[in-house]
């Protein structure tokens, strides 16, 4: 399967159509599949299986039953099978980015890095497998206190389809490394990767019912999934609303819950950065994954010194960006849904109902080679007040909006004014003032001259509205540890009553 044979009509074959259980694809109960588009063309290219909950249940099952030897396993066979995982994605890269480019609509080189982060993740979770390791407390003489890490148990992971196999690879790795069993649910727009990785982690060594995919609509498989009695821990990546559902049916089995929902994050640029580096930091923080990014800069916080020149040249790069199928590899992608695209359309509709001036883009578009497809045009609006739609809400797509600062007091102040609190960047050659704008700003990560900076090493989640709990780093193990404290009397004390 290569891409021009695909763009040129071929069918793609070989896609799985099951859920992935108990270490095999299997048919779901109802036996009824459903259509994944390709948002690039705007057409069905595959199909999967609609599950249901009967189809949940088999799988917490499956996962339940493993862990009873998959807690029990030795670090180092954990480790190793997590580590051929790895190689086995960096084998199969080209390959899983051509399914995930086709289901989701990002550019290849995009989700070749997704791909190759992957197995970033399993390979930095691998060499973290044998180094959990607990504390001892200084208890008096004639007593022993420590504390140990055992696994959560069976693990829930809710994955969207704006980063399928990295939402993927970001919880079920720590979650295997601590000795958790998993059931995936991804997201109906792009189940495919999720799946391609179960079955991969299979050759690499891990046994049945470890890991377990189970596709299908977030109403009869992820709500099933995350209000099931026998989960011990969720992890959940998608919008507000549905977080808030998941985390109200958690309440009702005091399940874990790790929320990650996505965020209104600010680019603040002083006029004293580098401006080069600014404006191209802009353009990813905005335009990579046509703006479906959680961490997205889509609030251009600039100073005013500089505004009108930085926005000059903002505007003619922006014009130049590249639009195409995902697989002829764009600088801009499609938007995954049909509704989707409709969502970002009516933002900017009414904010030109508002009076809200757009510099560039605005429209919907389609793929100029074919006029398929669906895609929104890579799109800046000039400033707007702090309680504007445009400021407050996440839009998810390849808009950028426009805030002046008076000052840096004001820009930081710009920033910290919405309801999220998921990532925030600083461009600024002042070292003191990026520093005291990392420590006053209200997110998970700040970003300083170079945004989207870090990689897996560095802990990751919101604040406020954007949820809450830590993935990637040593962190994001421990939402699969539970703390075991261990306190004995060894011999004589002195305390008597
Ligand atoms: P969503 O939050 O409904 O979907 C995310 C995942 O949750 C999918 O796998 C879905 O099947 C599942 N889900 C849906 N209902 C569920 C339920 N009741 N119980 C358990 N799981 C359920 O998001 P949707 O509708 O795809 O996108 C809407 C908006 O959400 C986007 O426009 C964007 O603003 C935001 N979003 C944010 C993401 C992020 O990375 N933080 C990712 C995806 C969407
Ligand atoms: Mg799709």
């Amino acid at each position: 399967m290569n891409a021009p044979e695909i763009l040129a009509g071929a069918p793609v074959t070989d896609l799985p159509d099951g859920h992935f259980i108990d270490g095999a694809f299997t048919k779901g109960a109802s036996g009824a599949l459903m259509d994944s588009y390709d948002p690039g063309r705007g057409s069905v290219f595959a199909r999967f299986t609609n599950g249901t909950e009967a189809d949940v249940d088999q799988a917490v099952e499956s996962a339940r039953i493993a862990f009873q030897s998959w807690a029990r396993t030795p670090a180092v066979e954990r480790a190793t099978i997590l580590s051929n995982a790895a190689r086995l994605l960096r084998e199969s890269a080209e390959q899983i980015a051509i399914v995930e480019t086709l289901d989701c609509g990002k550019p290849l080189n995009e989700a070749l890095a997704d791909v190759r982060g992957a197995a970033r993740t399993f390979d930095y979770y691998a060499g973290a497998t044998d180094k959990l390791q607990g504390d001892t407390f200084p208890l008096p003489h004639g007593y022993l206190g420590y504390s140990v890490f055992e696994p959560v148990g069976v693990t829930a992971h809710i994955i969207p389809w704006n980063f399928p196999i990295s939402t993927a690879a970001r919880g079920i790795a720590p979650a295997l490394a601590a000795g958790c069993t998993v059931v995936a649910k991804p997201a109906e727009q792009t189940p495919f990767s999720a799946l391609l990785l179960a079955d991969l982690l299979t050759k690499a060594g891990l046994p049945a019912g470890v890991c377990n995919v189970v596709t299908g609509v977030g109403a009869n498989v992820g709500a099933p999934l995350v209000a099931h009695k026998d989960v011990d821990q969720i992890t959940f990546t998608g919008s507000v609303t549905t977080g808030q559902h998941v985390m109200r049916s958690a309440a009702d089995n005091v399940t874990r819950l790790v929320l990650e929902l996505g965020g209104k994050s600010p680019v603040i640029v002083l006029d004293d950065c580098d401006e080069q580096a600014a404006i191209d930091g802009v353009l990813g923080a905005i335009f990579e994954n046509a703006g479906q990014v959680c961490s997205a800069g889509s609030r251009l916080v600039i100073e005013k010194g500089i505004h009108d020149r930085f926005i000059e040249q903002l505007v003619a790069r922006t014009k130049r960006l590249t639009l195409g199928h995902g697989l002829r590899d764009p600088q801009v992608g499609p938007v995954n849904s049909v509704q989707h695209l409709a969502k970002i359309a009516g933002f900017i509709d009414r904010a030109r109902g508002r009076g809200a001036e757009v510099l560039t883009g605005g429209a919907i578009t389609t793929d100029p080679e074919t006029g398929q497809g669906w895609f929104y045009e890579p799109t800046i609006v000039a400033d707007r007040p702090c309680d504007d739609e445009l400021v407050q809400e996440e839009i998810f797509g390849p808009v950028l909006t426009v805030q002046v600062a008076e000052d840096r007091e004001h820009a930081l102040a710009l920033a910290n004014n919405t309801q999220f609190g998921l990532v925030a960047g600083v461009y600024t050659s002042d070292v003191s003032t990026a520093l005291q704008m990392a420590r006053d700003i209200d997110a998970g990560q700040i970003y300083i001259n170079e945004y989207f900076a870090g990689g897996i090493e560095v802990p990751f989640g919101g604040n406020k509205l954007s949820g809450f709990g830590r993935e990637k780093g040593l962190e994001g193990l421990k939402s699969y540890c539970k703390v075991k404290s261990v306190a004995a009397r060894i011999g004589a004390i002195a305390k008597s009553w």
